[in-house]
């Protein structure tokens, strides 16, 4: 059994994540601090079942504001999922809060597992750092080119990351997320916003032509990895962890409306500064270095994300 500290527990990827760690039978000490990003009722509602558990601890923190130190210590594996996500708000005034949220938050993290050093940590980071990237799938070593402030904020995380495995040793290794979706997806990202707005037979708005792609990852295969990666992830790698095959929104569209067994609104818009036109995971280092092998399926996934908004709005 591991003693496991997660951040950003009380979000979508880290409470799905903490809820794995205790079913394998770990104990997880989580710490979140409800950023304003999104609703606190919602982060509320999915820390309920963990709240439940014996061998889970909460502690309410906010990572850049507090000594971190008792929290890493005694702890083997460090999974630093909080953050600061979304692609397209990252411009302007709220760029304070992604430089905070991550650039100074994981530095913070980094500093205390100087201090009390575990037998691995993993940080999340994302597709985001690749940005336009020239070839699909994209192999982890790609040139880095983030198209969002916010792929600049996680960009510079995974230096950080390096520099710490580099200059003290730090069992680090790094997972790139890629636009993850399933129960408890947030509320500004795409499936959650269409499903509601298709659900409330409310027009769905598609930025740009609908043609862009996404490696989209059901949630489970995410934390699957993200847990391989404690296990068996060298220090100081990289892994793309994404779903394993590209879609483009337009399809994703269609695939809804089968579900639904109803045509959906849409109404096309401009395309957003911020997004990359297309992500594809090239996923073989993680295949083969982890044995990572995503079983979601758009049809099963996307299913199970609008069984859970159903019940959630009943
Ligand atoms: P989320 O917003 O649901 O969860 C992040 C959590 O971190 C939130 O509950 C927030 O309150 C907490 N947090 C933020 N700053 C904090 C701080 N200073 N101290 C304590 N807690 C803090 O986001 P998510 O979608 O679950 O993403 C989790 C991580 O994965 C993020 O780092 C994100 O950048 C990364 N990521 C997500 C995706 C995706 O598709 N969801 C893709 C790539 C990377
Ligand atoms: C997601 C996460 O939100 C980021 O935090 C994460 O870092 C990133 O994945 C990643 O993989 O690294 P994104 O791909 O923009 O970002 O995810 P969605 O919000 O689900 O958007 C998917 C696509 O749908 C994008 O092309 C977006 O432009 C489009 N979209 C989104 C719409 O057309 N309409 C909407 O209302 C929302």
């Amino acid at each position: 059994m591991a003693t496991c500290l997660v951040t950003g527990v009380a979000g979508f990827v880290g409470s799905h994540l903490a809820e794995r760690l205790i079913a394998d039978g770990h104990a997880v000490i989580g710490v979140d601090c409800f950023t304003d990003y999104y609703a606190r009722a919602l982060k509320e509602r999915n820390l309920v079942s963990l709240r439940r558990e014996a061998r889970f601890q909460f502690s309410e923190a906010d990572l850049v504001a507090t000594d971190l130190a008792g929290l890493v210590r005694d702890v083997n594996w460090i999974f630093h999922l909080a953050g600061q996500a979304g692609v397209r708000a990252s411009w302007g005034k709220s760029f304070d809060a992604y430089t905070r949220n991550n650039l100074l938050a994981t530095q913070m993290v980094l500093e205390a597992a100087k201090q009390h050093p575990p037998e691995k940590i993993v940080f999340a980071s994302s597709s985001s750092i690749y940005g336009d990237a020239e070839t699909l799938p994209t192999f982890e070593d790609a040139p880095p080119q983030p198209v969002s402030p916010y792929g600049v904020t996680k960009l510079a995380c995974e230096h950080l990351c390096r520099l710490y495995t580099r200059n003290y040793n730090l069992p680090i290794v790094t997972v790139r997320f890629f636009t993850v979706y399933g129960p408890r997806q947030r509320p500004d990202m795409a499936f959650t916003r269409f499903i509601r707005a298709a659900l409330e037979n409310r027009e769905i708005a598609i930025f740009g032509d609908g043609e862009q792609t996404r490696d989209f990852t059901f949630v489970a295969d995410t934390v699957d990895g993200t847990m391989r990666a404690a296990r068996a992830g060298a220090p100081g790698a990289i892994y793309n962890l994404g779903g394993g095959s590209r879609v483009s929104v337009n399809l994703v569209l269609r695939e809804l409306e089968t579900i639904l067994g109803k045509p959906v609104r849409v109404r096309y818009q401009a395309a957003q500064a911020g997004d990359a036109r297309d992500t594809a995971a090239d996923i073989r280092r993680a295949q083969t270095a982890l044995g990572f092998a995503p079983r979601g399926t758009l049809a099963t996934g996307l299913r199970a994300q609008v069984k859970w908004i159903t019940e959630q709005t009943q």
